[in-house]
Formats: structure tokens, C-alpha cells, sequence
């Protein structure tokens, strides 16, 4: 009895190895079922043609509407960005940023809240912008 329930055990073993080894060396000499097919490569019908995030037009209104340090919005250079998870990360007092939500903050960025005095924000800051954008600032009616 001892030798059948091994022996039954072994060949369940040799099985699974041989249909291990079959799968990895299929799959990688197979190629995806779309793959070469012109319609694999197009975006869905239904994604937006353009990236939404920097077309949508933002009115100052809609603009002022988001101006609370929890749901922050401002526009810098005539690109709106939605500042809110970031605003607990900025490394400085949070009224400093909070004074800004739902404006136009080109200046204010430019020279981190001391007009006449301030200095830029580092390349890095400009590169963290994109990240946070939301859409494009009309202008106001
Ligand atoms: C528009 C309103 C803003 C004001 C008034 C402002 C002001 C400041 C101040 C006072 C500091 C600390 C002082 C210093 O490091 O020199 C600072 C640092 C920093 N801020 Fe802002 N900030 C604003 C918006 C932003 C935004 C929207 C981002 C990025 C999404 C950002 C990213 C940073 C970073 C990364 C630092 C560290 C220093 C640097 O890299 O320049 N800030 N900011």
C-alpha cells in the first residue's frame, strides 16, 4: 500500500515539473494573442484624445471654489494645479502655501511669498508642478 501512495506522490511530482517546464518555455516562445494588430497599439475609443489634465479649462470662479488648505487649488502661470495631499509635505509654515489656495500664485511661486525679496523655487519644485495639474486657467469673463 506504502509503495503505491509513493509512487502515485512521484508521478504527481514529475508531472507537475514537466507541466511547469512546458508553460515557461511556451509562453516565452508565444506571442500575445494581439500582439502585430494595429488596434493593440491605438488607445481606447473612449480615452480623451489629449491629456485632460493640462486642456481642461478652469475659470477663476471654479478656481476660487477650491480655496481651503484641504482642498487647495492655484494657479501658477496659467496652469491650475491641485496642491491638497501636497500641502502637508511643503517645507515650509502651511499658511504660507494655505494664504494661496484658490488664486493666481504665479508671483507668490516665483518668489516663495516674499514679493520683492523672495528667490525661485528650485528645478526640483518646477518638476514636482506637473504632477499636481489639473487643467489650464481661463480667463475671466
Ligand atoms: C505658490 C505658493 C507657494 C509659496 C508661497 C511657497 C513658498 C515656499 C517657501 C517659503 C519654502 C521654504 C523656503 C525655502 O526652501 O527656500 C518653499 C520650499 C519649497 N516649495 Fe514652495 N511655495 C509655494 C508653492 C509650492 C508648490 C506648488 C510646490 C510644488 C508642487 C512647492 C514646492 C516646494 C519645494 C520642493 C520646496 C523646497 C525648496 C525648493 O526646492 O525650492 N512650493 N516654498
Amino acid at each position: 500500500m506504502m509503495r503505491v501512495v509513493v509512487l502515485v506522490a512521484t508521478a504527481l511530482f514529475w508531472l507537475g515539473v514537466a507541466s511547469f517546464a512546458w508553460h515557461g518555455w511556451h509562453d516565452s516562445v508565444t506571442p500575445p494573442a494581439d500582439a502585430g494588430s494595429p488596434a493593440s497599439a491605438a488607445p481606447a475609443a473612449s480615452a480623451p484624445a489629449v491629456d485632460d489634465r493640462s486642456t481642461r479649462r478652469i475659470t477663476p470662479t471654479e478656481l476660487a471654489r477650491h480655496a481651503h488648505s484641504h482642498d487647495c487649488w492655484l494657479a501658477i502661470d496659467g496652469a491650475v494645479y491641485d496642491v491638497s495631499t501636497y500641502g502637508p509635505l511643503h517645507p515650509a509654515e502651511p499658511e504660507v502655501l494655505s494664504v494661496w489656495c484658490g488664486r493666481e500664485a504665479s508671483a507668490a511661486y516665483r518668489t516663495k511669498g516674499y514679493a520683492g525679496s523672495g528667490r525661485p523655487h528650485s528645478a526640483r519644485a518646477d518638476a514636482m508642478l506637473p504632477r499636481y495639474r489639473v487643467g489650464t486657467l481661463a480667463p475671466a469673463n
